[in-house]
C-alpha cells in the first residue's frame, strides 16, 4: 500500500493555515479526531481495512457481501468495523475510502487546483477509438479547467439557472400526466433530455471552446445528468409515498406559494424551504450517487496519514450520511432536520453532489428540474404506497431501486 502512517501535523494547525480553492463552504469548526479504530496504534504502517489475500485482495469477501451491485453496503459495514478511514485492495486495484466529514473537510482545504478523479481508462479509450474529444467528466489538467469555467457561469449561477425554469416547465407539464399514468421511469428521462442544449450557443459564442469539445461536454452532461436526475426523482417519490404527512405539508406549501393554475418557476421554489429540505432529505436517506474518487496529485495528509501521490481516494458520502453519529435517527426520513434554525449538522456530513472545484456542475439545474416536477405532480396527484415492504438499492451505476416501486398516484378532487 502506497499510503503510509507519518507523524504529520494535526488537523487543526492545517485548518488554521490558509486555505486554498474554498468554493461553497465556510470553515466549519470540525476537527478531524479519529477514533483508537483509526489512530496509528503501535506504529502499524498501515491504515486498517478488510483482509488482503495474495491475488485477490478482498475481492472474494465483496463478491460473498453480495458483490458489486451491493458494494456501497459492504462500504457502509467496512466504515463501522475499521473506523473513518480505511484501506481495501481488490485484485490489484488499490484503494483508500474517507467516511467521516471531518476528513472531507480536510481533503477539500487542500485541494489542488486541477482535481481528478478516478481514470476511466475505457471511456477514453472509446472517445479516442471514434476519434471524439473528452467531456468535463473524463478530462484532465488545464483542458478540463478550460472547459469547466466555460459552463460554470450558465450552469452553477443560481440567477442563471433560474432562467431556464420555463424550459424545464414546458416539458415538465407535458411530461406529468403521461409520468403519472405510463409509470415514472422513462418518462422522466425524457422529460430531462435536451434541457442542456437552449444555451449552448451562448457558451460557444462566449468561450473558446471548439464545437468538438463543445459536443463532448454537452454529450457528457446529458448522458450523466439525465439518468441521475431521473433516479433521484424515483427516490424521492418513493420517500413521500411512505411518508404520508411529510407529502401534506409539502402540498400545504405548494398550494400556500404557488396560486392556482398558474405555473411553478423557480421564483417560487426560493419561498418553499420544505420542498428545498425534502429533496435534500430524499438524497440523503436514497442517494443516487453513493460515493465518488479523487486519484491524489500530491502526498495529502488525512487525519493521521499521509496518503502518498497517486493514491486513489474514495470519498464515501452513502456511509457519512447514513451514520448515527451525523444524524439522529439516520434511517427516518425527517425533512426537518434540515430546517432547524441553529443546525448542528456538518456541511461535510451530506455531500450528495460531491465537494470542491469538482462537484457536480448540474447540481443546480437537477436541483430545479426535480423541485418544479415535484410541484407538478403534487398539485394533481396524491403518492401513494401499494406495499411497505423494503426496497433496496442497488448500485448500476447510480443505486437504483431492487424493484419496480410500489407506489401509486392517486388523482385529487
Ligand atoms: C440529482 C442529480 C445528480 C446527482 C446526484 C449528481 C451527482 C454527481 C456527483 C456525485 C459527481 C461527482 C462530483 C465529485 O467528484 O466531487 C458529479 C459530477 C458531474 N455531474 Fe452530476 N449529478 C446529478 C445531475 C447532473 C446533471 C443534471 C448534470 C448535467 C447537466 C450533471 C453533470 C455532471 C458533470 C459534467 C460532472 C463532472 C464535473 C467535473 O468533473 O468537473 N450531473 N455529479
Amino acid at each position: 500500500m502506497r499510503a503510509h502512517i507519518q507523524k504529520g501535523p494535526q488537523i487543526l494547525e492545517l485548518l488554521k493555515r490558509k486555505s486554498v480553492g474554498l468554493q461553497h463552504c465556510k470553515p466549519t469548526s470540525s476537527v478531524c479526531v479519529l477514533d483508537s479504530k483509526d489512530a496509528a496504534e503501535s506504529g502499524l504502517d498501515s491504515i486498517p481495512g478488510p483482509t488482503n489475500w495474495p491475488l485477490f485482495g478482498s475481492l472474494i469477501e465483496l463478491l460473498r457481501k453480495g458483490g458489486l451491485k451491493r458494494q456501497h453496503e459492504a462500504l457502509i459495514h467496512y466504515h463501522k468495523k475499521f473506523g473513518k478511514i480505511f484501506q481495501m485492495k481488490l485484485g490489484s486495484f488499490e484503494s483508500v475510502h474517507i467516511g467521516a466529514p471531518c476528513l472531507l473537510e480536510a481533503l477539500y482545504r487542500k485541494e489542488s487546483n486541477y482535481p481528478q478523479r478516478l481514470e476511466i481508462k475505457p471511456w477514453k479509450a472509446y472517445r479516442d477509438m471514434r476519434d471524439e474529444a473528452y467531456g468535463l467528466l473524463i478530462l484532465e489538467g488545464k483542458d478540463w479547467q478550460r472547459v469547466r469555467s466555460a459552463f460554470q457561469q450558465k450552469l452553477m449561477k443560481p440567477t442563471e439557472v433560474m432562467k431556464l425554469d420555463g424550459k424545464i416547465n414546458e416539458v415538465s407539464s407535458q411530461s406529468i400526466i403521461l409520468t403519472a399514468k405510463l409509470y415514472i421511469d422513462k418518462n422522466l428521462k425524457r422529460q430531462s433530455n435536451g434541457k442542456t442544449g437552449n444555451f449552448l450557443c451562448d457558451i460557444y459564442h462566449q468561450s473558446h471552446l471548439t464545437k468538438k469539445e463543445l459536443y463532448a461536454a454537452t454529450t457528457e452532461l446529458q448522458v450523466g445528468g439525465v439518468e441521475t436526475t431521473a433516479n433521484s426523482m424515483l427516490w424521492v417519490i418513493f420517500n413521500l409515498s411512505r411518508n404520508p404527512c411529510a407529502q401534506a405539508k409539502l402540498l400545504k406549501e405548494i398550494q400556500d406559494v404557488v396560486p392556482a393554475g398558474e405555473t411553478p418557476r423557480a421564483e417560487h421554489i426560493k419561498n418553499m424551504p420544505y420542498l428545498k429540505a425534502c429533496l435534500k432529505e430524499s438524497m440523503r436517506v436514497s442517494p443516487s450517487v453513493p460515493f465518488t474518487s479523487r486519484t491524489l496529485d500530491k502526498d495529502t495528509v488525512l487525519g493521521d496519514y499521509t496518503l502518498s501521490k497517486g493514491t486513489i481516494l474514495m470519498i464515501n458520502s452513502q456511509a457519512i450520511a447514513s451514520n448515527e453519529e451525523y444524524f439522529d435517527n439516520g434511517k427516518q426520513f425527517r425533512p426537518e432536520r434540515w430546517l432547524q434554525e441553529k443546525s448542528s449538522i456538518n456541511p461535510f456530513a451530506h455531500v450528495p453532489f460531491g465537494i470542491g472545484k469538482r462537484m457536480c456542475i448540474g447540481r443546480r439545474l437537477a436541483e430545479l428540474q426535480i423541485q418544479l416536477s415535484l410541484c407538478w405532480i403534487l398539485r394533481d396527484y396524491e403518492i401513494v404506497a401499494t406495499d411497505h415492504e423494503p426496497v433496496d438499492a442497488l448500485h448500476a451505476g447510480t443505486l437504483v431501486p431492487s424493484r419496480e416501486l410500489p407506489v401509486a398516484f392517486l388523482t385529487l378532487d
